[in-house]
This record gives structure tokens, C-alpha cells and sequence, in this order.
């Protein structure tokens, strides 16, 4: 272990410790970068919560969380015992400032007690509502003041649209530094997220071609079969727009797009993306339906199971007219992308948990090969697999084998878990660690999400306005309205069936992106 990436010591406060987060991707990352030696010599975790709990009922509950959620199963005693040392719940009340002057004096008692000052983390697991309030109430107990030590950390969502993003952003760093402040989008810790920049900027043999000359266009999938499991409060005041495009896919197309950093360094990462972020064409109004379009799940059958509607879930309106499926057409108006399209679509209920980044080359300039060479011609792709099966994919033509020519599509493939003998960390485990590091890279800087929200504003205003008539209008277990195939076919285009479907575990024998777009 490189001691200079290991954090310095560290109190790890969490707002919210009681709830589901904290249980099922908090507790698990952070017991997991213990067991791989991650963790500062010195670290204690704070939970704080309304509901009295003594030290070792928390941890017994935080235990089971470990063993249902960890990629690592269940807890070995001896290895938990010494990290469940480190875990104390302190009852408290988010709406009073006595809780929080309480906690300061329980950090300078224990960094007294290290006889060292530590890095004190503010975990922010609760509702959105609470955040603003919150923050506040740690900036009245001024703990805000070691101010290279001190960070919070927010989840999404950042405000539900551009104004309230401004606000809530207004009241974090009128209180905390920009480079105190952490907000967590997970994708960006996810290894394959992090890799498209790796892919990108550590070859030579890409970039060259990552441009309008050589691209025809680039989808961003983020598919889901669940629904909303027992999320229904939240979601059916977010929809899919807000949950998943303005965060996750819109941080997906900023790798994708951006110009090379001068180097890895969080501001210099962050710039390029906002500037991507800048380039995106404003939609106008009363073309919406051209670049946009929104869907809501109707009962239907996912893997041989019968689900039920959105409208039937638990905490959603028996009318709702929220979106549980977006697709966008986006053009990022600058000297590299114009005139491509990036077409992202994500949804719930669909028939596979997938996300995939696939670029579609240009077709070659001028066909040297007779019209019957070119059968089964198809333009070059790579695909780049997010989740569950995390890998590269390069068709590219050969001549296929015999004594005429014939060009065949193959491809070429690398799968994350065949080249690496390892089970790598999961996305919370990364940035929890960033945090303790004090390496912002991978977070979201408070221009960046109003720069998101902006490119959505409009499509939030115009679907307030116009409500969907239609709704549902997607059966659970399809890939999504028939409106959405429309936004695509409309340039002579078509969404690609995602790879792993096409060809399951049997990549090799399977001729696949060949997609009718292909
Ligand atoms: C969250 C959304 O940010 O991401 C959820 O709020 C969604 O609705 C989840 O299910 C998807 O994340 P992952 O890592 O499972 O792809």
C-alpha cells in the first residue's frame, strides 16, 4: 500500500445513519476498503439519527446490511468485530443546532483524544428536502472551519430544476468552499465510467478518428428492469428525467465528448466537461417532440413474471403523469461533434438491466468491393458495455473466408473480467475513498449541475405545460414507447439492440451489432 494514498485520520460522520443508503452501499463500501487496507489507522464513523439506538444494536443492524449488500457476501466475525469497532450512533435531531454543536464538541473531544487534527467528513444521507437546513446548521456549529479537513458530501438530486439547483448550491457554498464540497453522482466511480477516459486519453489509436469526420452518430442506453421498487415518493416527483438524465447519462455524454485535460487534476477534468456541457444546443420549445420524448410503463412481463403499472406502485398517483422512460436527441454544437447526434434513452422497466455507450462510424467514403462483397457489410462500431457485462467491443470487416469476396462483419472483444483476475471495487467504495483523499475529480462541481439542469430546462417547461395524453404508453418488459422509435427512425436510424442481449454469453458466434441501424 502507497502510504501517500492513504487518507490522514478521519472521522466519518453520517447524517441519517437509520436509513437505507447508509445500509446498503455506505456501510458495505467503507467495511470494504477496511478489509483491503484503504482505511487510515485512525477512523472512527459517526451515525447519527433521530431514533435512539444503543452502539451495539447499530452495529448488528449495519452487519446484516454488509451481508446482503457487500460484492463480498457475507462478513467474516473476526474481520467485522475489528471494524465494528470503529462504529458509534449518536441520537439526533436534524432540525436542532444543540445536535450540532454536540457533534462539534464530540470531533474536537476525539481529535483532542488523537492528539492530531482529522479529516471530518458530513455524509448528508437524508431526504433532498433536509440538505439546505442542514448545511445551514453545520455552518452555525462552525463546522465548516478547518476548511481543508472539513467536507461534505451531498446526493443527488441537486435541485429539481435550474432554479433550485442555484439556490441549493447559493446556501452550500455560502457556507462551505467549492473544494469542501462533494456531490455524488455514483456513475462517475463506476470502473467502466472511469475507463472511458482511460480508453480515450491513454491511446493513440482513437482519438484521431473521435470526431464528426468519422462518427455518424452516438447512443448512451441506461436500461433498467426494476421498477421503482419501494422508491414511489421520490420518484414520482423526479421521473426519469431528473433521476437518471440529468446526472448520470448527461456525465456519460461529457466523457464521451469532451476535449483531452491538461491533466487528471479535479478542476481541469470538470472544466472540460462543463464546457461540453455549455456546447449543447438549446432545444427549442415548439420542436420538443422532435429531440425529446417521455413514456410511463404499463403492466406487463419481465423474465416470465407478471408486474404491475407504474400508476399501481406503491406512493404513486393512481393519474401520474411522470415520465419513467426518457429519450433525448442531443447535438453538441462545437468544432468536434457538429452535425452528430447523440441519442440517450433510459428507462424502468425494461427488459434488461444494461447500460452501453455505442459509437457508430461513418460508412466508408467510396465502396472499392462489387454490390455482392457487400451482403452483409456493416460500418465500423465500438461498443463501450457500462454494466452488467463490463467491456470493449470493435466490429470491424474482414474478407471472409472462400474463393469470392466477401466482407463479414467481426468483432473484437475484451471483457473487464477475463483480463483482470480481480473483483473490482464498487463505485461508493472509490468515492468514499476520493473524500477521504480530499480528491474531488470524480464529483460534480456546482457549475456543472446548473449547466446540466440548463440543457433540460426546456424540456422540463415544455412537459409541465403539455401534459402526455397517452400515458402509459410503454408495456413493461418493451424497450419503450413507439414515440421513441420515431425520434430515431426520423433520421433514418434505429436504437441498437443492446450487445449482450443479442448474443447472451456466446459473443464469438454471434455476428452481433448488427443492428438495423448497422
Ligand atoms: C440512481 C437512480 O441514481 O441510479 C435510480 O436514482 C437508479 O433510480 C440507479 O435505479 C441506477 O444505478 P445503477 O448503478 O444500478 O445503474
Amino acid at each position: 500500500m502507497d502510504n501517500n494514498l492513504q487518507p490522514d485520520p478521519t472521522i466519518f460522520v453520517i447524517f441519517g445513519a437509520g436509513g437505507d443508503l447508509t445500509w446498503r452501499k455506505l456501510i458495505p463500501a467503507l467495511y470494504n476498503l477496511h478489509l483491503d487496507g484503504w482505511m487510515p489507522e485512525r477512523i472512527i464513523v459517526l451515525g447519527l439519527d433521530r431514533t435512539e439506538m444503543a452502539n451495539d444494536e447499530f452495529r448488528n443492524h449495519l452487519q446484516a446490511g454488509v451481508n446482503k449488500n457487500s460484492r463480498r457476501g457475507k462478513v467474516d466475525k473476526k474481520l467485522w468485530n475489528a471494524f465494528a469497532k470503529k462504529l458509534f450512533f449518536i441520537k439526533a435531531d436534524f432540525e436542532d443546532d444543540k445536535s450540532f454543536t454536540n457533534l462539534a464538541e464530540r470531533l474536537a473531544k476525539i481529535e483532542k483524544d488523537w492528539d492530531t487534527k482529522a479529516n471530518k467528513i458530513y455524509y448528508l444521507a437524508v431526504p433532498p428536502g433536509l440538505v439546505e437546513n442542514m448545511a445551514r446548521r453545520l455552518g452555525n456549529a462552525k463546522l465548516y472551519e478547518d476548511w481543508q479537513r472539513s467536507r461534505i458530501v451531498v446526493e443527488k438530486p441537486f435541485g429539481r430544476d435550474l432554479e433550485s439547483a442555484r439556490k441549493l448550491n447559493g446556501t452550500l457554498t455560502g457556507i462551505f468552499l467549492e473544494s469542501q464540497i462533494y456531490r455524488i453522482d455514483h456513475y462517475l466511480g463506476k470502473e467502466t465510467v472511469q475507463n472511458i477516459l482511460a480508453f480515450r486519453f491513454g491511446n493513440t489509436l482513437f482519438e484521431p478518428l473521435w470526431n464528426r469526420h468519422y462518427i455518424d452518430h452516438v447512443q448512451i442506453t441506461v436500461a433498467e428492469s426494476l421498477g421503482i421498487a419501494h422508491r414511489g415518493d421520490y420518484y414520482d416527483r423526479a421521473g426519469a428525467l431528473r433521476d437518471m438524465i440529468q446526472n448520470h447519462l448527461l456525465q456519460l455524454l461529457c466523457l464521451i465528448s469532451m476535449e483531452a485535460p491538461v491533466s487528471f487534476n479535479g478542476n481541469e477534468v470538470r472544466n472540460k466537461k462543463v464546457d461540453v456541457l455549455h456546447a449543447i444546443r438549446p432545444i427549442p420549445f415548439e420542436q420538443i417532440n422532435d429531440f425529446a420524448v417521455r413514456g410511463q410503463y404499463a403492466a406487463g412481463w419481465i423474465e416470465g413474471e407478471r408486474v404491475k403499472a407504474y400508476r399501481e406502485e406503491a406512493d404513486v398517483a393512481t393519474d401520474s403523469l411522470t415520465e419513467t422512460y426518457a429519450a433525448l436527441k442531443l447535438f453538441v454544437d462545437n468544432w468536434r461533434w457538429q452535425g452528430v447526434p447523440f441519442y440517450l434513452r433510459t428507462g424502468k422497466r425494461l427488459p434488461a438491466k444494461i447500460s452501453e455507450v455505442a459509437i457508430q462510424f461513418r460508412s466508408v467514403p467510396h465502396q472499392t468491393f462489387p454490390a455482392a462483397a457487400l451482403m452483409d457489410w456493416r460500418p465500423n462500431r465500438l461498443l463501450l458495455a457500462i454494466q452488467p457485462h463490463e467491456g470493449i467491443f470493435l466490429r470491424f470487416e474482414v474478407k471472409h473466408p472462400g474463393m469470392t469476396m466477401h466482407l463479414s462483419p467481426v468483432l473484437m472483444q475484451f471483457y473487464y473480467r477475463e483480463a483482470f483476475d480481480i473483483d473490482p471495487p464498487e463505485a461508493y467504495e472509490t468515492l468514499l475513498l476520493d473524500v477521504m483523499r480530499g480528491d474531488t475529480t470524480l464529483f460534480m462541481r456546482a457549475d456543472q449541475t446548473e449547466a446540466a439542469w440548463q440543457v433540460l430546462s426546456p424540456i422540463i417547461q415544455a412537459w409541465e405545460k403539455i401534459k402526455p395524453f397517452s400515458f402509459p404508453n410503454y408495456q413493461a418488459g418493451t424497450w419503450g414507447p413507439e414515440e421513441a422509435e420515431i425520434l430515431i427512425a426520423r433520421d433514418g436510424r434505429s436504437w441498437m439492440m443492446p450487445t449482450y442481449l443479442q448474443c447472451q454469453e456466446n459473443l464469438a458466434a454471434c455476428h452481433i451489432m448488427t443492428g438495423a441501424s448497422s
